[in-house]
């Protein structure tokens, strides 16, 4: 199956650098089941990576000072020199890869040049956190080409910290994590405060989950993701003048939150009081999901989704569109907007013997609405980064 991303990527490496890559590494984009926005605030997520990849072809080119980088699937290329400084550049794509680099630029680690195509299966814009694949599946690389021993949690970090500076979002961890700790069959219940994290069975007893890609397409650099984040942080600080005491933002209480609605202000009030609800409703997911409860799971998904249509708004008219007609369809236990909002996709709960039947009609819904083909991912909850050590066959 990996044979579709990796063959013609290879291939594009062969005709282009005259020589077989030495090293194949793929890196998996993630769905969220439930927990958004809150992991720039101290919440709990239920991420999982899944069977969307990037696949690098990578050969080192020891004695040379040179990297050069083809995004196959875009058509462009960047080279650059390890020695000089690393600054970010108009390639948005290669901004994620130079964050990285720039970071591991030290005296003690002994980079040499480098050849590399990447192609991807994960598609851009969607929600899907192609970006986060590409940071970390470059950590991840040159922490294994060039012996650095980064632990797998800094190789997150390094991911996050590469679209800070980089790339100008102020996105929280939970996507670079799903990415690097990600685990066949599993999700991941991640504490984003601490970064500690457990794994429970995706085991959704005859549901499954199913993503309807609106195709409308967003960058959190333009989208108001930044804008949120700001107006959370207005929020707690805010909070934190009037409870010194507390220090973790999930502890704050909806009655100081009450108390201080004034001081706040109408905006980052009704930011903060959706991730204090939606904190708790990853709790209760989690829950659901161990006791096989997956009805009042869906039941959650779609009061995250009302959260953040109108308390944090971050959906947009065709993705509340999508959420309400699946929710009227027979077998969908629950919907909604999945990422970080403004397009993407939703996630959807359904009934697998259901799901042929719901696809039809909500795509003919869509379509008709809209004027736009909806698209539809089956993902398979699979494991993180890792090097491909089959046989590829070309
Ligand atoms: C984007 C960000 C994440 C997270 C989600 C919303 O995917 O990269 O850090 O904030 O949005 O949950």
């Amino acid at each position: 199956m990996h044979e579709q991303l990796i063959n013609p990527t290879v291939e594009k490496f062969k005709t282009r650098f005259k020589s077989e890559p030495e090293h194949i590494f793929l890196s998996p984009g993630r769905i969220n089941i439930i927990g958004e926005h809150v992991d720039y605030s101290d919440g709990f997520v239920l991420p999982a990576a899944i069977d969307k990849y990037i696949c690098f072809a990578v050969r080192k080119l020891p004695g040379t000072n040179f990297c050069t980088v083809i995004a196959k699937d875009l058509g462009e290329e960047y080279t650059f020199d390890i020695t000089t400084e690393i600054k970010p550049v108009g390639q948005m794509w290669m901004n994620y890869i130079l964050g990285v680099f720039s970071q591991l630029q030290k005296p003690e680690n002994l980079f040499c040049g480098m050849e590399i195509v990447f192609s991807s299966t994960i598609p851009m814009g969607a929600g899907l956190s192609s970006s986060a694949a590409l940071e970390c599946g470059f950590a991840f690389i040159l922490n294994e080409l060039f012996h650095l021993q980064i632990s797998k949690k800094d190789i997150a970090v390094i991911g996050q910290k590469s679209e800070h500076s980089f790339a100008g979002v102020q996105c929280g961890i939970m996507d670079q994590f799903a990415s690097v700790f990600g685990k066949e069959n599993k999700v991941i219940m991640l504490d984003c405060n601490s970064l500690q994290h457990q794994y429970f069975d995706a085991d959704l007893k005859g549901y499954s989950l199913l993503l309807f890609d609106s195709c409308v397409k967003h960058s959190h650099l333009t989208s108001g993701y930044n804008d949120r984040h700001k107006e959370v942080e207005h929020g707690k600080k805010i909070l934190r003048k009037n409870f010194p005491e507390i220090e973790k933002f999930r502890d704050f209480t909806m009655d100081m939150l009450d108390r201080v609605k004034e001081e706040m202000g109408n905006t980052s009030y009704k930011r903060c009081l959706y991730l204090l609800k939606e904190i708790q409703r990853v709790e209760m997911a989690a829950k659901a999901i161990s006791a096989g409860n997956i009805e009042y799971l869906g039941t959650l998904l779609t009061e995250t989704h009302a959260g953040l249509s109108t308390e944090f708004e971050v959906s947009c008219s065709e993705l509340d569109f999508l959420v309400e007609n699946a929710l009227q369809q027979e077998g969908v236990l629950g919907a909604r907007i999945m990422g970080g909002g403004f397009g993407g996709c939703s996630i959807n709960l359904i009934e697998e013997n259901k799901t042929e039947e719901v696809i039809r009609i909500i795509s003919e819904k869509y379509l008709e609405h809209f004027n736009i083909r909806m698209k539809v991912y089956h993902v398979t909850i699979s494991d993180g980064i890792k090097e491909y050590t089959n046989e590829y066959i070309i």
